[in-house]
């Protein structure tokens, strides 16, 4: 392969970072909206859920995800008590473990599941089966079987074939689906583009503009063991701004008053998904819960009044913001490397005990993180530093640009707050590394939910010369 200029990961003269990002004049400061509710970094070392990093390294080793109990649990009950007239289905995807699943079962939420093994947690978990809606763009037969073996609340179909493989499995087993139908809104979400899911060339869902989306519709009311419930729009992740919710209701809403119109079918329930953003870094600013809502509830009061039909019983499936600022990652620093760059500037390479195998996201959307060290409180000017992985990747970046205190060392704990939200659950065992655990911590006890693989697990399924 020929050689080529230097790109994006190479700096270009002065190191500066990215134009957001500002020195800070004490860089052991905790940016306090970045972090879980119980988070502590008073006297330098940090603490959450009342358990220092330090201690909980020692017990429980390096790297980890921490798990702050309650403020996970306040995440959820913020949503169900702003969406109190909205059924609020937690996102599984985001990340799943059973005591998460018991978790919003006890503060009232729904779940989102998007595979059989999503299901099996749900089930380990004695998670309410009705309350529990079932998504995927290529559910087996065996799935579908499953969940309605198990009697599933809903199960949103996202194409004929799948209306098709429902309706002769409703037959065979002598029972009904409660179908959700996913529609393609037509949108451009603000956001990366593999995680905007409404513009019409992506695999999701039956498009309104082509027509398949009514089609479908007409072929659920057709099939006698399916119950049509409602559609279902899902936008994308990671979205601020509300106007990209606001053309999808409108379109979903304008279908759904044709379908009584023309059909003379009033379809129950609306979905209209997941996808509020969370701060990762201080360019963040998403809006709470309550501003959501009331947001939300005003588009769709106001659509449904101009197309005079009655509202549809909502429900809504966040996962990152709920999960996503209840969850950061702690490592140990192994090396720290000064790397002169072209131009005369030095970048400060750190590099962690992990990396892309427990947080993809800097390598896949090119997401942004901060970070903050959590074992000491140092008195050294703050350096710009890049906090990298142990992987056999030049990619494998973790945070991407941060001010650390310019005498980092190894041995240092460092942590990388907000990652709740799909970094355990799109973690991989690249190069043979061992996914951490996933330790939750609540009034000055920690507690492992999902513990460390070990080099068995890895092994379990190298089934050697047969
Ligand atoms: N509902 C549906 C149908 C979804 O597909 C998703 C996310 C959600 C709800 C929850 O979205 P949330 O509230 O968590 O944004 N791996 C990507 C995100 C993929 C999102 C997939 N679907 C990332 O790390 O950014």
């Amino acid at each position: 392969m020929a050689s080529h200029e230097a790109g994006w990961a190479h700096a270009d003269g002065a190191l500066k970072g990215p134009s957001w990002l500002r020195e800070p004049a004490d860089p052991n400061a905790l940016v306090r909206h970045l972090w879980s509710s119980t988070a502590d970094k008073s006297d330098g070392v940090l603490s959450i859920g009342g358990v220092s990093l330090p201690d909980l390294v020692a017990a429980h080793g390096s790297p980890a995800y921490v798990l702050d109990e309650l403020d996970f649990r306040s995440r959820a009950r913020a949503f169900r008590d702003a969406f109190s007239a909205y059924d609020v289905y937690y996102a599984g995807k985001a990340f799943l473990s059973v005591a998460v699943a018991r978790w919003v079962a006890e503060e009232g939420l729904s779940l989102d599941v998007c595979s059989g093994g999503e299901l099996s947690v749900a089930q380990r978990a004695g998670f309410p089966m009705e309350r529990v809606g079932f998504h995927g763009n290529n559910k087996s037969a065996a799935e579908l079987r499953r969940a309605l073996a198990l009697g599933v609340g809903r199960i949103v179909v996202d194409s004929f074939h799948e209306i098709e493989r429902l309706a002769a499995l409703t037959a065979e087993l002598d029972t009904t689906a409660h179908v959700m139908i996913r529609v393609t809104a037509g949108v451009e979400a603000h956001t990366h583009e593999y995680i905007a899911t409404a513009h019409e060339d992506q695999k999701f869902g039956f498009s309104i503009t082509s027509g398949d989306a009514f089609d479908a519709v007409r072929r659920v009311l057709a099939a006698p063991g399916l119950e049509l419930l409602g559609l279902h729009s899902h936008i994308g992740s990671q979205i601020f701004d509300s106007s990209g919710f606001e053309v999808a209701a409108r379109r979903v809403l304008a279908l759904h008053a044709r379908v009584s119109d023309e059909l003379a079918v009033t379809m129950p329930e609306m979905d209209l998904g997941g996808g509020f953003g969370i701060a990762y870094t201080t360019q963040d600013d998403p809006s709470d819960p309550a501003q959501l809502a009331t947001e939300m509830s005003k588009i769709v009061e106001h659509e449904c009044r101009a197309l005079g039909i009655a509202e549809p019983a909502l429900s809504i499936e966040p996962g990152r913001a709920i999960v996503g600022p209840a969850m950061c990652t702690v490592y140990e620093v192994g090396t720290v490397k000064r790397v002169h760059l072209d131009g005369g500037a030095v970048r400060t390479y750190v590099s962690v005990d992990g990396g892309m195998s427990d947080n993809i996201r800097t390598a896949l959307y090119d997401a942004d993180y901060s970070c903050t060290t959590a074992s000491r409180l140092s008195t050294a000017p703050p350096v710009l530093a890049r906090v990298v992985g142990k992987h056999c990747e030049a990619g494998d970046i973790v945070v991407k640009d941060e001010f650390l205190p310019g005498d980092v060392a190894p041995g240092d704990l460092l942590a990388v707050p907000g990652t709740g939200a799909y970094c355990r659950s799109m973690a991989s065992n690249y190069n043979h590394a061992l996914r951490p655990p996933v330790i939750a911590v609540r009034d000055g006890v920690a507690r492992v939910v999902v513990r460390r693989e070990t080099e068995d697990d890895l092994l379990a399924t190298d089934v050697g010369e047969l």
